[in-house]
């Protein structure tokens, strides 16, 4: 199928996998006609900005800190909830930048990451078997049969939510909050008592020590815009293809269709068919797109996705994110980086060290050790070594408050204390220690 006859309702006619039985047909269609109705969340000029940004992490100039939350919830997103997740990625890209004197490009997973994909159709909540929750665009995560019927209503909720997620995330990073000048008043209390806030404290000292003493030397800082706010980036993944659809819209300036619900889009490990309705739909659109990748993925597959995904090889376009798990990755990675390499495809290289490593602890939660996150990370940079080609970025799940999901790192939480602060409603996220940590240790492998 070619490009030229893409439309963005084309994906209905493909089989489109992990979306929801939603109960009343009707009911869907008159809320995805309001939905199109609606004005879009970006502008297309801010995706191609960021195609250009992304460009240059493809060129091995720059480095990509994906981050958010595994699954943004309805019930959680004050003001302060987006703050602090917004505090520890500015954290971590400080730590980035400064340590391994990289530009961190800032994408959020956030202000439209809604939905997500299931491997069972239903789930046991103790001793009863439930429609499985499928994110807070879908259905409600309350253990009870009525609450997880899928109601289109909410893909309406979902985008006034992310309308005021990115109102919010604009204002901080555009409106004083980002400025270089606030590095220490991002370090939270609860952190800045732990070894990563004091490490994080002393960078930040050094960079008040540079910013006066630019200024003694009669540099004029209020001049300086970069120093004051950052571009930053909102992405999700592509799952409930009649709401992107829905906000998917011909650009007046260059005529090419770009998904409005977001800067980028990906599609996941379990929607990413070569013939299936996802890939088709990423395939027309103009953002800069990603598409997870796992252990299992041939070259050949991998080569065909960035065909179908790149076809003009624009860099910056296509972000492969590899999520392949700490003990698979020195064997299926090399061989991947070989073949799209060989093909001459520009694509960004990003680790997502989260989703290969999830199992379920003894107390039946979803859990992820730091030192498998770590390991993957690893071996990520060992592989692109090797191969010659850019390690460039992390994709991360964290939240900024104090949570007790993931095993190990600062604080060394425990399989008995994951219930403490478990607050997550899908996988298990970095608390802000954890990501800071993690910030860390990337830049002492992006300086290695
Ligand atoms: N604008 C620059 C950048 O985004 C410098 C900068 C300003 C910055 N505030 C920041 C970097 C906060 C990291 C975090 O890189
Ligand atoms: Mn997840």
């Amino acid at each position: 199928m070619s490009r030229a006859q893409w439309s963005p309702q084309r994906w209905r006619d493909l089989p489109a996998a992990q979306q929801p039985e939603w109960p009343d047909a009707d009911a869907l269609e008159r809320v995805l006609k309001e939905l199109g109705d609606l004005p879009p969340l970006v502008f297309a000029g801010e995706a191609r900005t960021l195609t250009a940004s992304l460009a240059e992490v493809a060129a091995g100039k720059a480095f990509l800190l994906q981050a958010g939350d595994c699954a943004e919830s309805f019930a959680e997103f004050s003001a302060d909830d987006i703050r602090d997740k917004l505090k520890v990625i500015l954290q971590m890209a400080v730590v980035l930048t400064y340590g391994a004197g990289v530009p961190a490009l800032k994408v959020g997973r956030i202000a439209g990451q809604f939905a997500k994909p299931r491997s069972s159709p239903t789930e046991r909540v103790g001793d009863v078997e439930l429609p499985a929750f499928r994110g807070h665009m879908v259905n409600d995560d309350a253990p009870d049969a009525t609450a997880r019927i899928p109601d289109p209503s909410r893909l309406v909720a979902a985008y006034h939510q992310a309308a005021s997620t990115l109102n919010l995330v604009r204002a901080f990073t555009k409106g004083g909050f980002a400025d270089l000048a606030q590095v220490h008043i991002w370090n939270q209390q609860f952190v800045a008592s732990s070894d990563e806030g004091r490490r994080y404290e002393q960078i930040a000292g050094e960079i008040d020590r540079a910013l006066r003493f630019m200024a003694a030397c009669g540099i004029d800082l209020k001049a300086e815009q970069s120093l004051h706010q950052v571009d930053f980036y909102t992405s999700h993944d592509a799952l409930i293809l009649g709401y992107e659809e829905a906000l998917t819209r011909m650009d007046s300036l260059t005529g090419d269709w770009y998904d409005c619900s977001a800067h980028m889009l990906w599609v996941g490990e379990r929607t990413r068919q070569l013939g299936g309705a996802h890939i088709d739909f990423l395939s027309g659109i103009h953002n800069p797109v990603g598409c997870k990748i796992g252990a299992s993925t041939t070259p050949t597959e991998v080569v065909a996705l960035c065909e179908r995904l790149n076809p003009e090889r624009t860099p910056g376009r296509l972000t492969l994110i590899t999520r392949m798990g700490a003990t698979a990755i020195a064997d299926a990675l090399p061989p991947l980086l070989e073949a799209v390499t060989a093909a001459h495809h520009p694509v960004v290289w990003a680790c997502d060290p989260m989703h290969g490593n999830t199992f379920v602890s003894d107390g039946g939660r979803k859990t992820r050790r730091f030192d498998d996150i770590l390991t993957e990370l690893k071996g990520f940079f060992a592989a692109h070594h090797a191969a010659g080609t850019w390690p460039g970025g992390v994709h991360l799940e964290l939240t900024g408050d104090d949570v007790t999901e993931c095993l190990g790192g600062f604080g060394d939480i425990l399989e008995g204390q994951l219930h403490e602060r478990y607050t997550t409603t899908c996988d298990p996220r970095l608390n802000a220690r954890q990501a800071i940590d993690l910030a860390f240790r990337v830049a002492e492998l992006l300086r290695a």
